[in-house]
């Protein structure tokens, strides 16, 4: 393979070895081995179009409502598990449990009523009843739903939270964007750390370690057919993209606002 920029042979040969050592530790497993889902998965068009800040609020409360579903399901197993040799470890319900920020994000978008306005839909459901099948079997498993979830939030949390305080013209006080705010990490490099370091102190033997990388890869499907599901949503929804741009929606244009 060859491109524009010829590649001096000496590091060819340094990348290939590299390629052919695979790894051992889990966090780089991890890393390797979900790397093309995670492509897939930044490239989806919701996430793009978010990424974008061409997002409906609509859009923004559903997505919030489907986070609300998955954290309270992954947390409910975790805490089941919290005990557990594999989960121990890499238990830290006051660093990363998203629950009770979501329910603070629900209730400031729909109201004290919330519980009664939000639905699990079918890929929500999907998703949902395979972290409690986990749980309840597999609870090894749950490393690879927490690895996907809260090493994500760690990773792309606060460019999100930027651009939808932005796109949204949410109060800059974080109310609805608790989700993003981890109050007690305050190094997301650090902790990712030593989460990583958690995770490979674990005792695992290999077809374990491959078969939380494939439990991995299938929690990222997971949130591929959720983020399908809401642009799906969004093309239904007749609601003007608040625009971060001008400060002018089209409607107040075009009505007067
Ligand atoms: C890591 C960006 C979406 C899961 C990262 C990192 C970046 C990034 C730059 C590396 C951070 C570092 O090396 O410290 C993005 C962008 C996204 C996106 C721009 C699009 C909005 C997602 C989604 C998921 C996800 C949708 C899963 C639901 C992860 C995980 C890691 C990660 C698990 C940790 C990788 C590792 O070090 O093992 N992301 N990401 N990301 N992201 Fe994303």
């Amino acid at each position: 393979e060859s491109n524009c920029m010829t590649t001096p042979r000496w590091i060819d040969e340094e990348e290939e070895e590299d390629e052919n050592l695979s790894p051992t530790d889990l966090s780089e497993m991890l890393a390797e081995g979900t790397k093309e889902a995670h492509d897939r998965a930044e490239n989806c068009p919701f996430v793009k179009d978010f990424l974008r800040g061409n997002i409906k609020k609509e859009l923004f409360k559903r997505g919030t409502a489907a986070l609300y579903f998955v954290y309270s399901a992954m947390e409910e197993e975790i805490e089941r598990n919290k005990d557990h040799p594999h989960i121990a470890p890499i238990y830290f319900p006051a660093e990363l449990h998203r629950r009770e920020a979501l329910v603070r994000d629900l209730e400031y978008f729909y109201g004290d009523n919330w519980e009664s306005q939000i639905s699990l839909s079918a890929g929500i459901k999907l998703y949902v009843d395979r972290i409690h099948e986990v749980g309840q079997k597999d609870p090894v498993l749950l490393v690879s739903h927490s690895y996907t979830r809260y090493m994500g939030d760690l990773s792309g949390g606060q460019v999100l939270k930027k651009v939808a305080q932005r796109a949204l013209k949410l109060p800059s006080t974080g109310e609805g964007l608790n989700f993003y705010q981890f109050e007690e990490i305050h190094s997301h490099k650090s902790f990712k750390q030593l989460y990583r370091s958690r995770m490979n102190e674990l005792e695992l033997d290999p077809e374990t370690k491959q078969r939380i990388v494939d439990e991995s890869n299938k929690a990222f499907g997971f949130n591929v057919t959720v983020f399908t599901e809401l642009e799906e949503i969004g093309k239904t929804i007749k609601e003007e993209v608040q625009d971060a741009g001008s400060g002018h929606s089209h409607a107040e244009i075009m009505h007067g606002g």
